[in-house]
């Protein structure tokens, strides 16, 4: 029988994020805080004898891409390609992740896809050289590689690991419509608000104090995020009533967390399309 192997394609959560600067080549400088959650797609694959790279796609609705610019699939192909490899793979991602969320959700698919050609051909690719190609692939990738916890800064991929202490907990508010990241990016304003400072909620993590965490998150997209889906901005009114200003964006959203310990906070009614995930 062929190779075959499983992967997680774990989300993040970006605790914080602040956009300090333009790019020459279009993107933005961040400095972000990623944070690993448990909330998953999952990707399977066989080892084929034909070179090709082919993927079947398992949930996720219409806004998934099932062809070959699904970024799972690109990735396998850019791993094969970089190690010149004869062989072929047949994916299958079983996709819960929803799309547009800032939940890194095609990003951790992509991570996954490089883990999974690596294990399966055996390719014992060094890991700067999968870092380099998971930056060719986009943003969250490197750190959707890695994992854990970290502070990123550049397009997101220099990442540097920060202590966490005792794990916070997460309620992850999921708005039924997604939000276009490039649309959001373009929004923002001409002239970039002054650089905020990560040091508190570094400090709020490593020490495990939940309400500092809370109190400590944030997100320079979020003013361009409402701008660019006004539907967000009627969810986000109506959790922050029920659940406090703890409430909180990621990465261009259209997903909202709040960090909580003990027991889930009471979500109530919540507006209408919109679910809850405890992680
Ligand atoms: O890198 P990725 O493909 O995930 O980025 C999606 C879009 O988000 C980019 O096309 C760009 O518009 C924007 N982006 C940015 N600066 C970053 C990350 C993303 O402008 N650091």
């Amino acid at each position: 029988m062929a190779p075959a192997a499983v992967e997680r394609c774990a989300a993040k959560l970006n605790l914080f994020l602040d956009v300090v600067g333009r790019r020459a080549d279009g993107y933005h400088e961040l400095v972000t805080v990623f944070h690993e959650i448990d909330l998953a797609d999952r990707l399977s694959g066989v080892v084929t004898g034909d070179g090709d790279v082919t993927l079947e796609v398992h949930g996720g609705g219409a806004a998934v891409p099932m062809d070959a610019n699904n970024l799972a699939a690109r990735a396998a192909r850019l791993l094969l390609r970089d190690a010149g490899a004869a062989r072929g793979i047949a994916l299958r991602l079983e996709k819960t992740l929803p799309v547009g969320a800032g939940l890194g959700g095609g990003s951790a698919d992509a991570a996954a896809a490089l883990r999974l050609v690596d294990r399966l051909l055996d390719l014992r690719t060094p890991s700067e050289r999968l870092h380099a190609l998971a930056a060719e692939l986009g943003s969250d990738v490197p750190f959707l590689l890695r994992g854990g916890t970290c502070l990123a800064r550049g397009r997101g991929e220099r990442l540097e690991r920060v202590p966490v202490g005792p794990p916070p907990r997460f309620l992850v508010l999921l708005p039924g419509f997604g939000i276009s990241t490039a649309a959001v990016y373009a929004a923002l304003p001409r002239e970039l608000p002054p650089p905020v400072d990560p040091a508190p909620l570094l400090r709020a993590l490593a020490s495990g104090d939940v309400r500092a965490l809370a109190a400590s998150t944030h997100n320079a997209l979020l003013p361009a995020a409402l701008a660019v889906e006004p539907r967000l901005a009627q969810v986000l009114d109506a959790v922050r009533d029920q659940l406090g200003p703890g409430v909180q964006l990621t990465g261009s959203g259209s997903a909202l967390f709040l960090p909580f310990r003990g027991d889930p906070p009471d979500v109530g009614d919540l507006p209408h399309g919109t679910t809850a995930r405890v992680v």
